[in-house]
Parts: C-alpha cells; sequence; structure tokens
C-alpha cells in the first residue's frame, strides 16, 4: 500500500491530517510528504544493512527539497548529488559533505571545485576526459581528488528504455572493457586518489538478479584491481529499488540485502547504495482538484488543476499512478481520463479510470513523493505548485506556491528605445 496515506471514514488522510484540511488551508493543486515516511524509508535500509559497513546515500535528484534533505540529514543519511545546484541544498539543510558522492556525466570544473572544496566523499567518474578535468582542477587547488570510476557492467535492468542505465547502449559510464585501464591510468595521477567503484544499472528496478549480476560483475573487478596493485575502499551499486505504483511484483529492501549481502560477507570494503525513488515515492502525493467534467460520444473527461508540467512522469514515461477522490462519495461511477489545462493531448495523468467523481472534488494522485516536484516546469506559464510536509501530524508550506514575479524573475524585456 501507500505508506504515507489511510482511509479513515471514507476520508484520505496523510499521518494524521486530512487532505481535505490540506487542500482547503494551502489550495491545490500542492504536493504533501510525510517527515515520518520518510524516516522510516530510510531505516528500513539501515535495518535491512545491519552489520555490513554501509553509506547510504540518499539520490537528491528524486527529491531535492531542503525539508527532505533534513530530514535525512538528520538521521545521519549521506548523498548522492548530480550537480553543484544539489550539492548547496544539501549543505543548507546540514548534509555533511564527508558523506556526499557525486554522479553525473557531465561535471564542469565549476562544479569540481566547489565540491573538492567542501570536502566531498568521492567524484563518480564516467569518463577519461572528466578523469583528466578532475586531476587537473585539484592540482590547481593542491588537493586530491577522492575518485571512484561508474563502470557500465552491462546488465539488462528489465526497466522502461529511459530509465535503463546500465546497458551498452546507454550513455552512462565507463566501458567495463576499459574500466581496467582507465584505473591503471588514473593511479599515474597526481591528484587523484582511487578509493572506490560505482554503478548505477537502472530505475525502479523490480527483480534481484540484475542487481546481483551488476555487484558480481563490480566485485570481480576490484580483485583484478586489488592484484595490480590498486585497493579500493568501497564498492557503490548505485539506486534503483523500484516501488509499488500499480500491481507491480515490488522487491523489499530486506529481499535485496538478503541476496546481496553473503556477496560481501568475506570483504572488508565499505558497502555504498544511492537509494532516490524508493525513499520518497511513497512518502507523498498530488493534491489536485477537478475542475471541469466534460464528455462526447467517446470519453469523459476529468479536467483537474494539476497538469504535466506539474508531474510529468505520466506523459513521459507513460507511467501509471494510482488517482482516488480523497473523500469517497455516492456518485455514480464513470470511466474518465484524466487531465491537464496544458494546451498538448500528452497532458494527462491518469487515462481510463474509473472514478466516482464530481466537480470541486479532490483528487490524490499517489507515489509522488519521487521525480514529482523535481520534474515540474513552468511550462504555459504555470507557477510551479506548493510543497507541504507533515511532520509531526502538522503541516507545513516547505516551498511557497509561485507567484507570477517568480515567473518572471531574471527576465526584462529589449531596452525601450
Ligand atoms: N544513482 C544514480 C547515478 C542515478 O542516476 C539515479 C537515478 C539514482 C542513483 C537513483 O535511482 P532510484 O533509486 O531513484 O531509482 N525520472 C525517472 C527516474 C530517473 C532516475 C534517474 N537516475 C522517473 O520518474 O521514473
Amino acid at each position: 500500500m501507500h505508506s504515507a496515506t489511510q482511509r479513515n471514514n471514507g476520508d484520505l488522510f496523510i499521518d494524521q491530517v486530512a487532505l481535505s484540511t490540506i487542500a482547503k488551508q494551502f489550495g491545490t493543486p500542492c504536493y504533501v510528504y510525510s517527515k515520518k515516511a520518510i524516516e522510516q524509508n530510510f531505516i528500513a535500509y539501515k535495518n535491512a544493512l545491519s552489520d555490513q559497513p554501509h553509506l547510504i546515500c540518499y539520490a537528491v535528484k528524486s527529491n531535492s527539497n531542503i525539508a527532505v534533505l533534513q530530514t535525512l540529514a538528520a538521521l545521519g543519511a549521506g548523498f548522492d548529488i548530480v550537480s553543484v545546484g544539489e550539492l548547496e541544498r544539501v549543505l543548507l539543510a546540514g548534509g555533511n559533505p564527508a558523506n556526499v558522492v557525486f554522479s553525473g556525466l557531465a561535471k564542469t570544473s565549476f562544479e569540481m571545485r566547489r565540491a573538492l572544496q567542501v570536502g566531498i566523499h568521492c567524484f563518480n567518474v564516467e569518463s577519461e576526459s572528466e578523469l583528466a578535468l578532475l586531476n587537473e582542477t585539484a592540482a590547481e587547488l593542491s588537493l586530491q581528488a577522492p575518485v571512484s570510476m561508474r563502470v557500465n557492467p552491462d546488465v539488462d535492468a528489465n526497466t522502461h528504455p529511459y530509465i535503463s542505465t546500465g546497458l551498452k547502449e546507454d550513455k552512462f559510464g565507463i566501458a567495463f572493457d576499459t574500466a581496467i585501464d582507465v584505473y591503471k591510468q588514473a593511479s599515474q595521477m597526481s591528484n587523484i586518489n582511487l578509493i572506490g567503484i560505482d554503478c548505477h544499472i537502472g530505475s525502479q528496478l523490480t527483480e534481484i538478479q540484475p542487481f546481483v549480476d551488476a555487484t558480481e560483475r563490480l566485485l570481480v573487478m576490484v580483485d583484478q584491481l586489488s592484484e595490480l596493485g590498486i585497493q579500493l575502499n568501497h564498492i557503490d551499486i548505485g539506486g534503483g529499488l523500484g516501488v509499488r505504483y500499480h500491481d507491480e511484483q515490488v522487491l523489499t529492501v530486506d529481499a535485496l540485502m538478503k541476496e546481496l549481502l553473503p556477496l560481501f560477507s568475506e570483504r572488508s570494503e565499505l558497502l555504498v547504495l544511492e537509494p532516490g525513488r524508493s525513499m520518497t515515492a511513497n512518502a507523498g502525493i498530488l493534491l489536485t482538484q477537478v475542475q471541469y467534467l466534460k464528455s462526447n460520444d467517446h470519453k469523459n473527461f476529468a479536467v483537474v488543476d494539476a497538469a504535466m508540467n506539474d508531474m510529468l512522469r505520466p506523459s513521459l514515461y507513460g507511467a501509471w499512478m494510482d488517482i482516488q477522490p480523497i473523500t469517497t462519495n455516492n456518485t455514480p461511477e464513470r470511466q474518465y481520463d484524466v487531465v491537464g489545462p496544458v494546451c498538448e493531448s500528452g497532458d494527462f495523468l491518469g487515462k481510463d479510470r474509473k472514478l466516482s467523481i464530481a466537480e470541486g472534488d479532490y483528487l490524490c494522485l499517489f507515489g509522488a513523493g519521487a521525480y514529482g516536484f523535481v520534474m515540474s516546469s513552468n511550462y504555459n506559464s504555470r507557477p510551479r505548485v506548493a510543497e507541504i510536509m507533515v511532520a509531526d501530524n502538522e503541516a507545513h508550506v516547505v516551498r511557497a506556491r509561485e507567484n507570477f514575479e517568480d515567473l518572471i524573475k531574471g527576465e526584462q524585456g529589449l531596452p525601450v528605445k
């Protein structure tokens, strides 16, 4: 089920707060997160890893709201970042830079400089050119850059092609066959300190085997490197654990670790993980209101106030996300396409959903805590929506709804002649 929400007498609650109260108090659309659910998800990882030396680096890209980062930093989480913007957010939220890994295939020297200065745990390097630039940048600062190579293990994650990252045709990582040579090259560089190896084969994985295959390939390489005199301290197997949006057979972190931890039992390296979605998806929802109901001889449409610019996943990936009224009622059930106000037929949140709804009703889109607000835009000059976090059964605005001034910030038109 959806971990952050439950129904009570037909009304949907997030923790102990009714979504109807939040809708009336803060307006719609808005994202609502449960602090408690995020904490529970992190603790599930901690418990599953138990005695294994580990570092859980939350993938900031899945939800980078500062309140979310604060919640995780307070529990001692590390962070996986992909830009200097994400690094600044982590620092602002009180995250420890020594527990930050920097992923991404196009780091600039400006980004490297800042990350070196604050002393991150390591750079996950994705190419020889990036390695050369990092060595140069570190030399300019008279610092050593801690490095892990992101290798591409060529393992099929069996997920949506847009979020599969560990195959030869994907742009990510260093090809498995050449990685040893890149390590050898790196070991000769004066400002590179080789400390780890990493991979990330994809997102929304629902099978254990691809994780096991990728990890085994990494471990073989770690041993080969050790024979060459290159000793690594950590093995980072990325993120990717899937969550239940619909009727997916979902992997639990316990089930995954039961298969993975035995591979580490005779080893001394630190196990690093980069979970995003499994930490935040089911800790958040998107709240929206039905504006209009309309029908033709073919379809019924529920036109809601949230659109693809607020939640892109259904439009971009054809992702199925559950949609339910926040208050159950006796309106006759009909089949609807739930669509937004944006001027594109690709603007939908759900298709062919059986719903008992009337105009003015509020709907909840579940599993929206990950890759929701972070992927939103101002398309159609729509201000980005508010983000609310429920903490200790109280709702707080953790990002204010944008207004027109926010929309045109930095725009000044042409000079008047
Ligand atoms: N580490 C790296 C290097 C990644 O690229 C990603 C996600 C993660 C960790 C976290 O993966 P997770 O545990 O969240 O699966 N926008 C898409 C998902 C894109 C994932 C990109 N990389 C969606 O809405 O499904």
